[in-house]
């Protein structure tokens, strides 16, 4: 066991913190009816009555200060085989729906072929350091495929036990 008690640096944030499994979506939404988005792993469910969930954006997002002008996100949680998308959803810049399957709803793009899709509203964004955190107020939920989840683990993707 390490116990650290000094100054916490952002590389022993991402090395430690790496060790909590998370899932990976898309979280996407619309810029004038463009389409975009970008990999999100800080998604997770809030509230169930009402229904919440919550994602953090960085603040050196590109995406989500346009997704927030919108007033609406939709969150596509990704598969064991999409390894791809999430890649292409983690850089900025370009057009990452580019021959991609989706089809428009009210609050954001749904991808095709994703697990599941939430629809949501943004009802509170709080900063917080370098992110913030953004309330959703689910409207609708969508299940597509019953596979196995995409993971993020230690910083690779995949179950890495090393
Ligand atoms: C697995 C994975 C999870 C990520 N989770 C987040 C996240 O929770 N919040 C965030 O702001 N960026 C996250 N990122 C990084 C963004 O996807 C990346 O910075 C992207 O380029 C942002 O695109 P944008 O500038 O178009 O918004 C994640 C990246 C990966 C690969």
């Amino acid at each position: 066991m390490t116990v650290a008690e000094h100054r916490v640096e952002a590389d022993e944030m991402r090395r430690v913190l790496g060790h909590f499994a998370t899932g990976v979506t898309i979280v996407a939404g619309f810029d004038d009816g463009v389409p975009i988005g970008f990999a999100c792993q800080s998604f997770t469910s809030v509230s169930l009555d009402p229904p919440l969930v919550l994602f953090c954006p960085a603040h050196t997002s590109r995406t989500w200060p346009r997704i927030q002008a919108s007033g609406s996100f939709s969150v596509n949680v990704l598969a064991a085989d999409q390894m791809e998308l999430a890649k292409r959803f983690a850089t900025s810049g370009g057009d990452k729906f580019s021959g991609l399957d989706w089809h428009a709803t009210s609050w954001g793009p749904s991808v095709d072929g994703v697990l599941a899709t939430v629809h949501c509203d943004i009802e509170q964004v709080h900063a917080a350091g370098d992110h913030d955190v953004v309330i959703g107020h689910v409207r609708e939920l969508v299940t597509q495929r019953a596979d196995g989840p995409l993971l993020f683990f230690k910083g690779q993707f995949g179950i890495s036990w090393d």
